[in-house]
């Protein structure tokens, strides 16, 4: 008879919440054989940045709450570490599992390793190859410390490999967060928060934006600012302010731009359904979010990124993405192309089909762990 595996699932960010949620459904389709922890690290803690995805999406409360809050990077990683490093000594898992790129990710991987306990990074191996990117510092030290790659593209095993991981460590499973987009699509599209906008079937674009390299100088967010400004002379707007330019808005005394914009529709960061709903029925989205440029690809809905690279190319060789920085002549004339029904063609990424938390976990099961 096998062991039952004890796992500790990592969450602590908005993006994580959405990518775990496969992974615990997936475990519970075989009983007896996964004792599954969730632990939140508490990196993201207001309201509608994190209980809401509890509440909305049936996920079971974490097991174990660090509640680490805000800080500096440095800060941030060293509260989640000494409060993980605790809760692996008295926990003793056989895996951690950490997603995506965030500073709890970064954090759990690195005390993880130090104890000698395996790792599985799902979402290994994306690179936009800019180290300016807090993220992209995340990716990398924990990819190297990992025993699990799961990745969601081509392009991910090649960067791997490259780095010298051993080709046996990286499994090519396809992409978790649009596990959780085929599971909630149905539902989402009940969401009546167009109404509750006020926008019914008004054609509309739909805004996301938190990077420190968008928001964080005055120069660049008043220059998109502007040009969300001129977009919205032709398609109404809709934004839900993430707290990190709402705060950087109200420093830099910007908050008369936005409400002079013609057509922009601010809200508070909404839930998973609400934004997917509002996604699905955009007529374009412009975004700096990494998952964004995902979903709009499974989507087929055309994507302005915000940002000069990119760590998922394949959104932009096979999706509906589009880099376009953060030059406002450039993003007015990309978005008015769009609107001028000039639209790439696109295809789905392979294995981007609703089973890769399936593939994940028949992976554990058949591997030297049982
Ligand atoms: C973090 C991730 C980013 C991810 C994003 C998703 C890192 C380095 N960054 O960025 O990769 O794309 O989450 O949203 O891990 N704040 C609140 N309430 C909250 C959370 C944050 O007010 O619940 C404020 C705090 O003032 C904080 C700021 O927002 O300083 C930024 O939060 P932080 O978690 O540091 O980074 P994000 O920009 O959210």
């Amino acid at each position: 008879m096998t062991k039952r595996l004890k796992i500790i699932n990592v969450v602590g960010a908005r993006p994580n919440f959405i990518k775990i949620i496969p992974l615990i459904d997936e475990y519970k389709k075989h009983p007896g054989k996964f004792d599954s922890i969730l632990l939140h690290t508490g990196q993201h803690y207001d309201f509608d940045m994190s209980k809401i995805f509890f509440d909305q999406l049936s996920l079971t409360e974490p097991n174990i709450h660090l509640g680490v809050g805000s800080g500096s990077h440095a800060e941030q990683t060293a509260k989640i570490m000494s409060g993980f490093e605790q809760m692996l000594l008295k926990e003793k898992p056989d895996l951690v599992v950490v997603v995506g790129d965030v500073n709890s990710t970064l954090a759990c991987s690195i005390v993880a390793a130090k104890l000698t306990i395996p790792i599985a990074h799902v979402e290994a191996g994306l690179r936009s190859f800019d180290r300016t990117m807090p993220e992209e510092i995340n990716r990398i030290v924990t990819d190297a410390l990992s025993d699990f790659l799961f990745t969601t593209c081509e392009d991910a095993n090649i960067n791997l490999k490259r780095e010298g991981i051993p080709e046996k460590k990286i499994h090519f499973v396809g992409n978790v967060m649009i596990d959780s987009l085929m599971k909630f699509k149905d539902v989402a599209d009940h969401s009546n928060i167009r109404k509750t906008l006020g926008l019914d079937s008004k054609p509309y674009g739909y805004i996301t934006l938190h990077r420190p390299s968008n928001v964080d100088q005055r120069k660049s967010l008043e220059g998109i600012l502007n040009a969300f400004e001129e977009i919205g002379h032709e398609l109404t707007l809709v934004w839900p302010v993430h707290p990190r330019p709402r705060k950087m808005i109200e420093s830099f005394g910007l908050n008369s731009v936005t409400a002079r914009m013609p057509n922009l529709v601010v809200c508070e960061p909404l839930g998973y359904l609400d934004s997917l709903h509002l996604m699905m029925h955009a007529r374009l989205v412009l975004t700096d979010s990494g998952g964004i440029q995902e979903e709009t690809t499974v989507l087929k809905i055309p994507c302005l990124t915000l940002r000069e690279n990119t760590e998922r190319p394949v959104t932009i060789t096979e999706g509906t993405n589009a880099l376009v920085g953060n030059d406002p002549a450039k993003i007015v004339a990309e978005a008015k192309k769009i609107l001028s029904g000039i639209n790439k063609s696109s295809q789905i990424p392979q294995h981007w089909d609703g089973m890769a938390a399936k593939r994940i976990v028949d992976t554990l099961l058949q591997s030297k762990l049982n």
